[in-house]
């Protein structure tokens, strides 16, 4: 059977994928923010899964407001790499798994989740830029990945309960697939950041490390945390950080191994947070 090894959890500032692509990674400015994933770099090579299930928001690429899903699973065989402002990146194809996809579907739609079946979609910097953190800048991505694209830009928006709660159908749907696979899952976007208004470059350090302490040792009560709280102490665009309670969720019930934590301002408009958890 399936098993959820560990969860990834990372910030997604699109700057620092064109910091990246533009050569500029050992530029002061951006140094400590790379310097605190060569850990997490290290600790991927050794632990390489088979399978990513990466739950993430699309800004405005593939979808618009045409068309808002509240979650959607990408179950296509590879997604093409888009983006919005500096352009498409130049990162390799996105490569699926749409057996696993599809299992994850059937299993979680049946548990009332109602997702959004895509078998089309080109993936942004919400997707992109936590690859290259964790792998740099290879050929090809060492693994298939699962896009899951949560609505956290058009309110309204899930609420942490709902989303910690489909992490546990995600690991239920993960556990009943029937192949041996060694499957992450990762959380993504965050912590506090404000894009916008009068209140634009707002930071919040205590809020963000009270959630990465609560997210380890409490996810439950977390998961209880309203949208106002989040947009209150951690800016408009701190919501995304409700989405790094699907991968929690994913856990299993006994307390994680934290193999990293780090934590970082400024990157761009942002408080970079990054934690690794690995099942016990
Ligand atoms: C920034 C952060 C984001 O999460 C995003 O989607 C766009 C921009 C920023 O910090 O600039
Ligand atoms: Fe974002």
């Amino acid at each position: 059977m399936a098993r959820i090894t560990a969860s990834v959890y990372t910030s997604h500032v699109p700057a620092i994928g064109a910091a990246l692509d533009a050569g500029k990674s050992g530029e002061p400015y951006w140094q400590p923010v790379f310097q605190g994933y060569e850990a997490s770099k290290a600790w991927m090579q050794d632990n390489t899964p088979d399978v990513i299930f990466l739950v993430y928001n699309d800004h405005a690429t593939a979808f618009s407001l045409d068309l808002i899903p509240t979650f959607a699973i990408g179950c296509a065989a590879e997604f093409q790499p888009a983006d919005e402002g500096w352009g498409p990146r130049p990162v390799p194809v996105v490569k699926g798994h749409p057996e696993l996809a599809a299992h994850i579907a059937q299993s979680v739609i049946q548990d009332d989740f109602d997702l959004t079946i895509v078998n089309k979609m080109d993936v942004d910097h919400g997707l992109t830029v936590p690859l290259s953190l964790l792998f740099g800048q290879p050929a090809a991505w060492p693994c298939p990945v699962i896009p899951f694209a949560v609505n956290v830009v058009q309110y309204p928006v899930p609420a942490g309960r709902r989303c910690f709660n489909l992490g546990r159908a995600i690991r239920k749907a993960v556990a009943s697939f029937d192949q041996p696979l060694k499957v992450q899952i990762w959380g993504t976007g965050g912590m506090s950041h404000q894009l916008q208004g009068p209140r634009a470059g707002l930071i919040n350090r205590e809020f963000d490390q009270a959630f990465l302490d609560q997210l380890i040792a409490d996810p439950a009560t977390l998961a209880q945390k309203p949208h106002i709280d989040y947009v209150r102490e951690a800016g408009s665009e701190g919501i995304e950080l409700v989405m790094w309670l699907i991968a929690r969720g994913a856990m299993n019930d006994s307390p994680p191994r934290v193999a990293h934590r780090f934590y970082h301002v400024p990157a761009s408009n942002t408080a970079v947070g990054h934690l690794i958890l690995e099942n016990t």
